[in-house]
């Protein structure tokens, strides 16, 4: 179902606040986290050594990679703990009834 580009990746009742997962966005995985009721989409890929962020800890609205820590922002992507020193995607987000929407991404 797209709506201007957006495409649905999820419900809203699948995820807590507090929650992760990957979803499927066309051939990529993103990540989608719920942050005290907002929905966040930021690439599932560190930008060290393309650890699956969604394996990770999801703290407020910080991911930390599993494989060796980095922490990225999954509200803008932005890196803030190394090993990783790339920012990852942040992807804009819709809510259209309890369908949960991805866009282009932001920058
Ligand atoms: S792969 Fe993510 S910190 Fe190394």
């Amino acid at each position: 179902m797209a709506e201007s580009g957006f495409v649905t990746v999820a419900q809203m009742g699948e995820l807590s606040p507090g929650e992760m997962k990957s979803v499927s966005l066309g051939q990529e995985e993103v990540l989608l986290a719920n942050v005290d009721g907002n929905y966040y989409v930021v690439s599932n890929t560190c930008t060290h050594m393309m650890g699956p962020l969604a394996e990770g800890e999801l703290d407020e609205d910080q991911v930390q990679c599993p494989l060796h820590g980095a922490k990225f922002s999954v509200v803008t992507g932005e890196v803030l703990n190394p090993p990783a020193a790339k920012n990852i995607e942040a992807y804009e987000v819709r809510i259209s009834g309890q369908d949960i929407l991805v866009g282009p991404a932001k920058s």
